[in-house]
């Protein structure tokens, strides 16, 4: 096929929206630097998140319980987790390019199958899924609260584009392709079949101008490794980043855009999981990375799901630019973007 006609075929099958797994992300390879050591991603119009889910689970004290009873250090798919308190992560992405097309993914599938259906269903996902409007879905990473719902976006969409980190463990990939872990409760029954992209540890990828992902090397607990964070460069406003949990930290990732990403160093916003002390008080490192994200000069800070509670209200105190929510469908405050909420960053 010529260029030109397969230029063409793609931009028919595009505006034909039946695209399932094609979508019109443009995932070239890991990007180069410029000569100052910079790597320029383009530029969008805006980005707006929603969160499907923040909630990751209902009972904080039960399990932290379980992980202490399993071992931080073993692996999740091991564990004998209780389905009655799951919930789990999910994010609607849909990003504006600057000829005004727009473009969606879901970052994360959560954890709880029913759970995330009700959700999916509330928040317009189910049909978004269905129509081929969400052109991918990102796993972040492979923790439980994040991807044991893989199925419920399967259903809907078995063929659909997934981007996850080259460093999943061999169970993720089992599941994957479906399988059953019955000691933790995680079921899929639908095998993915569209196509599967792996990131690999610390390249930058493009996935649309303006956005770009990166794997972070990080092993957080019950044996997982590498996280994909999201990098938006908004035009005339700055750097936003978007992330699962964070694992890899607030200031690791707000340095990888200062140092490596063209107009990192003008820093817009941030949304999702800041994990900061997720369980309980602050103590002396997390006061510290609370303190040092004042550095960057964020605009907007739209934190949720494993930014505890006391991190958040630290942050009040401090007089951080803090997006606030309406506390629905089992969020817990009103000081962060809760479930169903949304953030604006344009
Ligand atoms: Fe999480
Ligand atoms: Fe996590």
């Amino acid at each position: 096929m010529r260029d030109i006609n397969r230029r063409d075929f793609m931009k028919t099958v595009v505006i034909g929206g039946a695209a399932l797994g094609l979508g019109s992300a443009v995932f070239n390879k890991p990007l180069e630097a410029l000569a100052g050591g910079k790597y320029d991603i383009g530029e969008c119009k805006s980005v707006n998140v929603t969160a499907v889910s923040e909630l990751g689970w209902y009972d904080d004290k039960l399990i932290l319980k379980q992980l202490k009873a399993h071992g931080l250090r073993n692996s999740q798919w091991t564990g004998a987790w209780d389905p009655r308190n799951a919930a789990g992560s999910c994010s609607l992405i849909d990003v504006e390019l600057l000829d005004g097309s727009h473009h969606k993914f879901l970052l994360d599938t959560g954890w709880h199958k029913w759970y995330m259906d009700q959700a999916f269903k509330r928040e317009g996902v189910d049909k978004m899924l269905k129509n081929g409007e969400i052109e991918f879905l990102m796993i972040t990473h492979e923790h439980l609260d994040h991807f044991f719902a893989l199925e419920t976006t399967l259903k809907y969409n078995p063929e659909i584009k997934m981007i996850i980190p080259s460093t999943f463990y061999p169970e993720g990939m089992h599941f994957l392709n479906g399988a059953t872990f019955n000691k933790c409760h995680a079921e899929n029954r639908i095998a993915h079949q569209g196509e599967l992209v792996k990131l690999k540890l610390g390249t930058i990828n493009k996935l649309y101008p303006g956005v770009a992902a990166v794997n972070f090397d990080c092993r957080p607990i019950v044996r997982i490794r590498g996280e994909e964070s999201i990098f938006v460069n908004v035009k005339d406003k700055g750097m936003v980043l978007i992330t699962g949990c964070c694992h890899q930290n607030t200031i690791t990732f707000a340095n990888f855009a200062k140092d490596k990403i063209k107009g990192g160093d003008n820093m817009y916003g941030i949304y999702g999981g800041l994990h900061i002390a997720p369980f309980g008080p602050i103590n002396k490192d997390r006061e510290f990375i609370i303190k040092e994200m004042g550095k960057y000069n964020f605009k907007k800070i739209a934190c949720n799901h494993c930014t505890g509670l006391a991190a958040v209200e630290r942050m009040v105190e401090l007089g951080y630019p803090l997006v606030k929510g309406t506390a629905r469908y089992g969020s817990r405050s009103k000081l962060f973007v809760g479930n169903g909420d949304q953030v604006f960053f344009g």
